[in-house]
């Protein structure tokens, strides 16, 4: 039986200790959690914990993550949305083997450019970018879907001294909520649809999942339908839709009725130009948003509940906030957030590109692809010159969120029209609705070398939905 709602109190991810200056070790590994009371899960963690434990780090202070694979099966390790060079930014072939994974059968994708590693593996992440919540998690070539439903995801957080002056609520009143969505079969194991359930050669689901997983407990922090006690007082919320297909929309509301604001001031590459203010928000598997809820008229006792407002039944109900206590605050949104967002205009485009992104066969099964084609790590789909600015036209037929990794964009346009309040800022995932044509503008600076732009539909991904970005 499932638990009941809002009992259970809220996690906060454990943040990692540096074993040195700008160092740190993760070991990925098997772990039996209790996920929901009484039940035992078998998981694949980062550090026995799901989420991952969070980093937290400085802009521009470099660091460098140890990975040591001791799990059965490759693994490979991204920071989605780090502007991370190529090395070390976790391309899908680019494996750790596991201790004694160099057999045969390994799923390997043939690709000659994959550097792979044996056991461990350091990543180095510059970290020369705005300060914002990032997300590290697998990203295995067609295995990606199943890993991170097993666990491997964690947070990292970005700060700097600008932000941190602006006097948004901090400490215990900046809450991190990875929003993730399960199903437990009979034994407490997690069910996924796999088609080789040791995930090591056939990828893929089964075929009534083919639109994408998803299960019926929602999740926050790892925690089923949590609850968390609060001040009457402002919270700022930093929300990952950390989810393989489920798209949530949020809504805050007490118990008698009335909505929160939902005031956002920050997307996924960090903070906005100025405070928007939703009454709900669409949030797609990887965007990340960056919100302020003021308890403060809320009265003690009373309960704040996060809902769902795409969800049926329990999926319905996200987490809820008791409110304890009148508390003071000293804590605000400044009506300028910061001044130092791209302002690309269409004319500073060299170039146009289209890009569907639709169901279509591969290699005679369904598959989900980019531009007719399904991922070939031996393909560069997109070829582009350090520094070129860019517009992308892309077009969906179902609901498909799109992530470009190195680059944050700017949505120029949805369906012709202006883009929508929830577009606000610099983005690196934009969530196509059915149907819909979204245009984005982006420089493409950093790094050169071999990147990838994907759905972030993680069955999508697996099943296809990926292509190559070359930086030259
Ligand atoms: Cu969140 Cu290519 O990844
Ligand atoms: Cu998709």
């Amino acid at each position: 039986p499932l638990p009941e709602p809002y009992r259970t109190p809220l996690p906060i991810p454990p943040v990692l200790r540096p074993a040195g200056d700008g160092r740190y070790t993760i070991a990925q590994r098997e772990t039996v959690m209790e996920i929901l009371p009484g039940v035992h899960t078998p998981m694949w963690t980062y550090e026995g914990t799901f989420p991952g434990p969070t980093i937290e780090s400085r802009r521009g202070r470099p660091i460098t993550v140890t990975h040591r694979n001791e799990l059965p099966v490759p693994t490979v390790v991204h920071l989605h949305g780090g502007r991370t060079p190529a090395a070390s930014d976790g391309y899908p072939t680019d494996l750790i083997l596991p201790e004694g994974g160099h057999h045969a059968g390994m799923h390997m994708g043939n690709d000659p450019r994959a550097v792979v590693s044996h056991v461990t593996r350091d990543y180095t992440f510059p970290l020369e970018q705005r300060p914002t919540l990032l997300w590290y998690h697998d990203h295995r070539m067609d295995f990606t879907g199943p890993a991170i439903w097993r666990g491997l995801a964690g947070l990292h957080i970005v700060r700097d001294d600008a932000e941190e002056n602006l006097g948004l609520p901090s400490g215990p009143r900046e809450l991190p909520l990875v929003l993730a969505d399960r199903a437990f079969a009979a034994d407490g194991s997690l069910a996924y649809p796999a088609l080789d359930p040791t995930l090591q050669e056939r990828p893929g689901v089964r075929p009534a999942y083919l639109a994408g997983v998803q299960g019926d407990v929602i999740l926050v922090n790892g925690a089923p339908w949590p609850v968390h006690e609060v001040d009457a007082a402002r919270y700022r919320l930093r929300v990952l839709n950390a989810s393989n297909s489920r798209h949530y929309e949020l809504e805050a509301r007490t118990d008698d009725g009335r909505r929160l604001d939902l005031v956002q001031v920050g997307a996924d590459q960090g903070l906005l130009a100025a405070p928007v203010v939703h009454g709900s928000l669409p949030i797609a598997p990887a965007e990340r948003y960056d919100i302020v809820v003021d308890f403060s008229a809320v009265p003690a006792g009373a309960r704040v509940r996060l809902r769902n407002l795409l969800g049926e039944g329990r999926t319905t109900d996200v987490m809820a906030f008791r409110v304890a206590r009148r508390a003071p605050d000293d804590s605000r949104v400044p009506p300028v957030l910061c001044t130092d967002l791209p302002t690309w205009r269409r004319g500073d485009a060299v170039r146009v590109r289209d890009l569907a992104f639709r169901a279509g066969r591969m290699g005679g099964e369904h598959g989900w692809l980019i531009g007719g084609r399904p991922f070939d790590p031996a393909r560069a789909d997109v070829t582009t010159a350090l520094g070129d600015v860019e517009v992308w036209r892309l077009v969906a037929d179902v609901h498909h969120p799109v992530h470009l990794h190195l680059v944050g964009f700017r949505v120029l346009s949805r369906r012709g029209r202006a883009p929508l309040a929830h577009d606000a800022g610099l983005k690196d995932t934009v969530s196509l609705r059915p149907g819909e044509a979204v245009e984005i503008i982006t420089r493409f600076e950093g790094y050169r070398g071999r990147y990838l732009f994907h759905c972030h539909n993680a069955e999508h991904e697996d099943m296809g939905m990926m292509a190559n970005l070359e930086i030259t």
